[in-house]
């Protein structure tokens, strides 16, 4: 294991780690083989900032199909405790990771578009959206999930990826990921992994909703960070010729710069708002 996720990971509580050794391994190279653990070590440290409780049911938006915040939550929130994961398609590992981290019967997968949550007004104390604004759409389509966590949850917690490369291995992350968005729309038509918003337009979209923000603050994880990489072949399949030539250079320029400096974590933001 990377050597900063191991000293990150031994900085965590006893049953956390003792979670994230027993997680299978998933290989996806060109991904290194410790890529999940130096995942769920980012989110535990962005979830101690959430103010998640011992005992506490939490409603968690868009947790992806691997539970990268979900067990962190688990673990946060205890065995008396609930994480209801919300998420509207991704649960390809999901299940698999969950029953190997032990945190099973704390976690009740929620099929749903967080738009309408299925859940009456002011039920939790806390709704979380950890590294799920990327994926909710634009400015009103954010606004809209907020709202709807507001409805649900007295507090609303949002964390995510700020466009801010203070180091070379930061900068190669953002170069990369800052393809995505572009890549996706161009050969599929659906605008996801938009580019990371700033922290102040994190804080505006949370206020929009209602939100009266109590915390707004920005995380250095150091932690390597390996998820902004896709393969060439998505690029080679963009239609248009002028199109597809700009942005397969600038994947040729992007790839190199990982290789040369590695990729690191950027900084996170985190907003924790009251309704
Ligand atoms: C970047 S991914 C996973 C984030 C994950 N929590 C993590 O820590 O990496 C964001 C997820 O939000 C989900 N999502 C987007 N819009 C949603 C909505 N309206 N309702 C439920 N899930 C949604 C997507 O399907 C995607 O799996």
């Amino acid at each position: 294991m990377e050597q900063r996720t191991e000293r990150q990971l031994r900085g965590t509580d006893a049953t956390f780690q003792a979670a994230v050794r027993g997680l299978p391994d998933l290989p996806r190279p060109p991904l290194p083989p410790d890529w999940l653990v130096a995942e769920m070590v980012e989110r535990y440290l962005i979830v101690q900032e959430s103010g998640a409780g011992s005992g506490e049911t939490v409603v968690e938006v868009g947790s992806g199909g691997q539970a990268l915040a979900t067990i962190p939550l688990a673990h946060r929130v205890g065995e008396s405790g609930r994480v209801l994961a919300v998420e509207r398609e991704r649960w390809d590992r999901f299940r698999e990771i969950v029953t190997a981290s032990g945190f099973g019967p704390r976690i009740r997968p929620v099929r749903a578009d967080a738009r309408r949550l299925p859940f009456d007004a002011g039920t939790f104390r806390l709704a979380t959206c950890i590294h799920g604004v990327r994926s909710l759409g634009d400015d009103e389509g954010c606004v809209q999930v907020f709202r709807e966590m507001l409805r649900v949850a007295r507090r609303l917690f949002v964390a995510e990826s700020l466009p801010v490369g203070r180091t070379v291995a930061q900068r190669a992350h953002l170069r990369m990921y800052e393809l995505r968005e572009e890549v996706f729309f161009a050969t599929t038509g659906r605008r996801d992994d938009r580019r990371y918003r700033s922290i102040e337009d994190l804080r505006g979209l949370v206020e929009r909703a209602g939100g009266v923000v109590e915390v707004c603050r920005t995380l250095e994880p150091d932690l390597p960070h390996a998820l902004a990489f896709f393969p060439r072949s998505l690029v080679e399949a963009v239609p248009d010729p002028p199109l597809r030539g700009r942005l397969e250079d600038r994947w040729d320029r992007a790839v190199e710069e990982l290789r040369r400096s590695g990729e690191d974590h950027p900084p996170v933001g985190v907003v924790l708002a009251r309704a």
